[in-house]
């Protein structure tokens, strides 16, 4: 049989045991234990010796067939599904840090993660150095032996800059550091993360994945691409377990410690969000698209800042990436701050609100909100302007859309 598109490998990924009821739908198994018949399968299930289930901080079969639907379409070794974005990227960077390590990225980060890396992981005496990644050499020099991972947003948000990722594995490569990004703005039924060499993809399922902002989620998923022999902290098990070193470190200790598994609920809901999200982000992508090209000619918006716009400066590279639609995020600027509140307050239709690939369009202004608590000095360093609204297009029918903010700005 031909190789499958992307829905069919979704919506027909089989179940890890045959269901006793032939139920179509993985069903939801609420339980935190389970029950074994002898003491000597529960001892070889709890020492890894056998696949079973023992407790679901660990695993829940609901869970793993979410975490088997994405391993089927992406190719990955492995995945793991924790109860959001930001515990995604915690247990990631706990499982191959270490005091004396250090990251290299962006200035441009989800806020957050720039909090998480610069004061929590900073505490634990591991150094966050940025560079601008648009610049391979820059990227290049701030790479030595003690860099656990080069980490970019594959679109950052909300600078919506894009870098060239073919150039950065090539350096990552050369360096002997994994390639990790945060892919949240185009999920994998668009953006091919194995394709430009990404060693580590990191998802929050938060939005596209989880059907309309049903709940939180995030993903890790490991390619088994990365050398991990060249890893500090993980070379030891790269001897025992080669390119599943990370995964083996994340699933047999990390996560388990952490506790932020996600629960059976949510993946049962991320699993409806992920049989629909190829429909869904093909919408809200072209409507987010024409929006951003209409808004241009409106009076009061200086700017729309979309890479799916010929005149980006990331088109190209853009639509090299990503193809036509990168992601359903735009921003626009308008003239000064005051003018960006009162056009807010004037909404009817589009909602005030965070978060990303909602159903339901959202607009927000990241400077007073997202970046609110950063002092103004690191707004400036990170690119957070006073004068920029974000927004996330949801399934409106764009007209819809645009009469709504047609009206604020009068
Ligand atoms: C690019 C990006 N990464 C990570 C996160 C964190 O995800 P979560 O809110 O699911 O923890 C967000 C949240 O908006 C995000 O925009």
């Amino acid at each position: 049989m031909n190789k499958q598109h992307f829905e069919a490998q979704v919506l027909h990924t089989p179940f890890i045991k045959k269901d006793a009821y032939n139920s179509l739908s993985m069903p939801v198994y609420n339980t935190a234990a389970y029950a074994f018949d002898d003491a000597a399968t529960m001892e070889d299930a709890f020492c890894e010796r056998r696949p079973d289930f023992a407790y679901s901080r660990t695993t829940n079969p609901t869970v793993q067939h979410y975490e088997d639907i994405i391993r089927g379409v992406t190719g990955a070794i492995g995945v793991t599904a924790l109860n959001s974005g930001m515990a995604a990227i915690s247990n990631a960077f706990i499982t191959i840090a270490e005091a004396g390590a250090n990251i290299v990225t962006s200035k441009h980060l989800f806020g957050n993660t720039y909090s998480f890396f610069t004061s929590t992981l900073a505490e634990f005496g591991v150094e966050t150095r940025f560079c601008d990644m648009t610049n391979p050499a820059d990227v290049e020099s701030k790479i030595d032996e003690n860099t656990c991972g080069v980490f970019l947003e594959i679109i950052t948000n909300p600078q919506l800059e894009v870098a060239d990722l073919k150039l950065l594995s090539d350096v990552c490569r050369s360096k002997g550091a994994p390639l990790i990004a945060d892919t949240t703005v185009v999920p994998f039924n668009v953006f091919h993360a194995k394709d430009f060499s990404v060693d580590i993809e990191i998802i929050s399922s938060t939005k596209y994945l989880s059907g309309g902002a049903t709940c939180l989620g995030g993903i890790i998923i490991d390619y088994g691409t990365f050398d991990w022999s060249r890893s500090k902290k993980l070379a030891k098990l790269a001897q025992k377990f080669g390119k599943g070193a990370f995964t083996n470190k994340l699933r047999t200790e990390i996560h388990r410690n952490l506790g932020a598994y996600m629960t059976p609920n949510v993946a049962y809901m991320q699993t409806l969000g992920i049989e629909t999200m190829e429909v869904r982000f093909n919408r809200a992508a072209a409507t987010a698209l024409e929006l951003a090209k209409r808004l241009k000619s409106l009076n009061g918006i200086v700017s729309v800042n979309y890479p799916g716009l010929a005149d980006n400066k990331f088109y190209e590279l853009s639509k090299k990436q990503f193809g036509d639609y990168p992601g359903a995020m735009f921003t626009f600027d308008m003239k000064s701050r005051e003018a960006c509140f009162e056009f807010y307050n004037k909404l009817k239709l589009i909602c005030r609100a965070t978060n990303l690939f909602d159903n339901k369009t959202l607009a927000i202004h990241p400077a007073s909100t997202i970046f609110g608590e950063f002092t103004e000095e690191l707004r400036k360093y990170m690119d957070i302007k006073q004068t920029t609204i974000r927004m996330s297009v949801g399934l409106e029918d764009v007209d819809d859309l645009y009469n709504d903010i047609a009206q604020a700005l009068q």
